[in-house]
């Protein structure tokens, strides 16, 4: 998979591709994240990549022409399965559309700044609008470093034990069970007896229980969905 990355701010994003599964995923060449700092595409002698809003009001605006200048040079050197703009208004991130990208083979993700991105801008380049939560942030960045880490996670040799991911909370529609390590006494509160018993049968039903009640308690709405 390729990702490649606009972004007014790609100092912000870059430590979370350095380190742990986003790195070796990386170096295992399985994926490949590219920035692109849009400042390079701005108008004029000041490289301008925002503007007033028409109408008036507080915030400035992304303007277009930077963005397409940009998006044009990308698309010419290969198709995008999507075009993603993090925005507080798209759609909010969930495993599924984790699981749904993670099949992808190269995918665009735009990050805004101040009020956003010229409207015009959405209607022509964007085909999916992610949300990572109903709060706002100063930028995509984070969200889209959110959603990297969601996906890449998810693409078979990225995390070595290849089930560990699909035993992660969300993954079959309920929360993850509780996971205990040594030592099976701490200052006397053990650890449940039947992770002990060896009796692996067992230990899968009490697992998806424990998912079950977990779920019920935290999570209803999740037992509610389709
Ligand atoms: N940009 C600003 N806020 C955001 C959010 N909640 N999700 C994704 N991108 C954003």
């Amino acid at each position: 998979m390729r990702i490649d990355i606009v972004t007014l701010l790609p100092e912000l994003i870059r430590s979370p591709f350095e380190a742990s599964i986003l790195k070796r995923a990386i170096e295992k060449g399985i994926v490949e994240v590219h920035m692109h700092d849009l400042r390079k595409y701005g108008l004029n002698a000041y490289n301008q990549v925002d503007d007033y809003q028409y109408g008036g009001g507080a915030g400035m605006v992304m303007m277009i022409e930077p963005l397409d200048k940009l998006i044009h040079e990308l698309k010419a050197q290969r198709d995008y399965d999507e075009v993603i703009y993090m925005t507080p208004d798209g759609e909010t991130l969930n495993q599924g559309m984790a699981n749904h990208l993670s099949l992808k083979e190269n995918i665009m993700i735009i990050c805004g700044h101040y009020k956003g991105i010229d409207e015009r801008a959405r209607m022509l380049f964007v085909t999916k609008e992610i949300s990572i939560g109903d709060y706002v942030l100063s930028g995509g960045e984070l969200g889209a470093a959110v959603l990297c880490d969601s996906l890449i996670r998810l693409i078979p040799g990225v995390i070595s034990d290849e089930t560990s991911a699909l035993t992660d909370s969300f993954q079959d529609g309920l929360l993850a069970p509780p996971v205990y390590t040594r030592p099976a006494d701490y200052k006397g509160m053990k650890v449940p007896e039947i992770l002990l018993s060896g009796n692996t049968k067992a230990i899968d039903q009490w697992r998806e229980d424990q998912a079950y009640q977990r779920t019920q308690q935290r999570r209803p709405d999740l037992l509610n969905e389709d």
